[in-house]
């Protein structure tokens, strides 16, 4: 391929441990020469998402608007929904190559031979034989003010209704080192926060010789602040231990902020999910939080209409989430993914009763969501200014250390700053006005 055509796209779609290789790429490619572009690129790479039947369906969509606005380009599709329908991807016309997760990292050697004769379309190996982290360039570069750092992969706990253990194989872990050395040079670049990402953080660390844990790498970051924040992504209830509570509760750098997957508050639900808690168990891990920093952000996780869940079990799920200080939820319906054990269980919920409960579930999340934003009023947060104003508003955006998006009218000069601001007003649609 001539240099002067170098023009390429990402898509990127699922979460953020698939953002962190797509940044990864992103990186790659504009500091070997290629030129990002919306359309007519020379390469276009989807990396795709399958955690629903919803989300294979935009990924195959995705591919598809890719190739219609990029006829002459080599299409190049990865990630979990590749890895997990391979067959079914190289059957779309105007596909080139295919790549699993064992041979995402090599996308960039790919790349390079593509004026070569492609040997083979389809770079796919069993990721479950896999057992190296493998790693990819950590700083991204971009518009992104908060990156994220992939510090582990893969999962081990089979949940019956999750297929991700599937598409992204056995838990492995980055080595703490590399992670503390990847926060400095995020802080070297010009970042003031990073958030530890991961697909089952709480395993981090497990596979690795001499074992460690999360707990350790924590503590370690809090001692050196490598960086002046660090946020972490979803932590299973049963692995958020109280040693890591206490650690966030007396720290300056990690960030008051939990997200907990409880998926159900259902007991006999979240057996035959497989998790391994009971509903008490997390009402008094919430409470437990809440009682030592009240201005915690602490979200869940909800997975509604799971086979079997009755009313009584979705009342259940709705009561404990209604008493609890949750300040934000997350909610998905029930998909069925192949060779997952809840895929072959009988007892499906109707689809409209399905519908209810999660619209029921999201209301109750708003109230949430408003009642946790509205203790701030008059008081003051620090926030991290992201680089991009909002489009409706033209104001300046940013997060507190507790998750709570502000709205600030500033200067442009504060982007990217820490700057402190005083709550001025919610807005009905749950929007936060502070001003400096
Ligand atoms: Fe999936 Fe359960 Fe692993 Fe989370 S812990 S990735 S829900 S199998
Ligand atoms: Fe989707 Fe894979 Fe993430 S299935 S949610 S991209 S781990």
């Amino acid at each position: 391929m001539k240099r002067s055509m170098r023009k390429f796209c990402i898509t990127t779609l699922g979460c953020k441990v698939n953002q962190c290789e797509s940044d990864a790429l992103f990186r790659y490619l504009k500091e070997t020469g290629w030129v990002s572009a919306e359309e007519n690129a020379d390469i276009c790479i989807i990396n795709t998402c399958t955690v629903t039947q919803k989300a294979s369906m935009q990924s195959r969509q995705a591919i598809r608007k890719i190739i219609r606005a990029n006829p002459h380009a080599k299409i190049i599709v990865t990630g979990c929904y590749a890895q997990a329908d391979a067959d079914d991807i190289r059957k779309i016309t105007g596909v080139h190559y295919v790549v699993g997760h064992s041979d995402k990292h090599r996308i960039s050697e790919l790349i390079e031979s593509l004026t070569q004769k492609a040997s083979d379309d389809l770079f796919w190996h069993d990721v479950r034989h896999e057992r190296v982290f493998r790693e990819m360039p950590a700083i991204p570069i971009g518009e992104r003010t908060r990156p994220f750092l992939k510090i582990q992969d893969g999962c081990d706990a089979f949940c019956t209704y999750c297929i991700v253990p599937y598409t992204r194989g056995r838990s492995r872990s980055m080595r703490p080192e590399k992670v503390l050395e990847s926060l400095r040079l995020m802080k070297d670049a010009g970042y003031k926060e990073a958030v530890l990402s991961g697909v089952h953080l709480g395993c981090y660390a497990l596979d690795l010789i001499p074992k460690t844990d999360l707990f350790q790498l924590l503590r370690q970051i809090d001692e050196s602040e490598p960086i002046d924040r660090v946020r972490l992504s979803s932590v299973e209830p049963h692995e958020l231990r109280d040693e890591i509570i206490q650690l966030i509760a007396n720290s300056q750098i990690l960030c008051r902020h939990f997200h907990i997957p409880l998926q159900s508050g259902d007991d006999d639900v979240l057996r035959r999910m497989r998790r391994p808690y009971s509903r008490q168990y997390f009402r008094e891990l919430i409470l437990k939080i809440h009682t030592l920093m009240p201005d915690a952000a602490i979200g869940a996780d909800i997975l509604v209409g799971f086979p079997g869940e009755s009313d009584a079990a979705f009342e259940n799920t709705y009561c404990l989430i209604q008493e609890l200080p949750i300040s934000y939820l997350h909610v998905f319906p029930f998909s069925a993914r192949k060779n997952t054990p809840a895929a072959a269980y009988s007892d499906n919920i109707l689809p409209e009763i399905v519908k209810t409960r999660t619209r029921r579930l999201r209301e109750l999340g708003a109230v949430k969501r408003a009642a946790f934003y509205r203790q701030f009023i008059g008081q003051t947060l620090e926030v991290l200014v992201e680089s991009s104003r909002d489009e409706r508003t033209g104001l300046l955006k940013g997060f507190s250390s507790n998750y709570v998006p502000v709205f600030i009218d500033g200067e442009s000069d504060l982007a990217n700053t820490m700057v402190r601001v005083v709550v001025d007003n919610i807005s009905k649609d749950n929007r936060v006005f502070c001003r400096v």
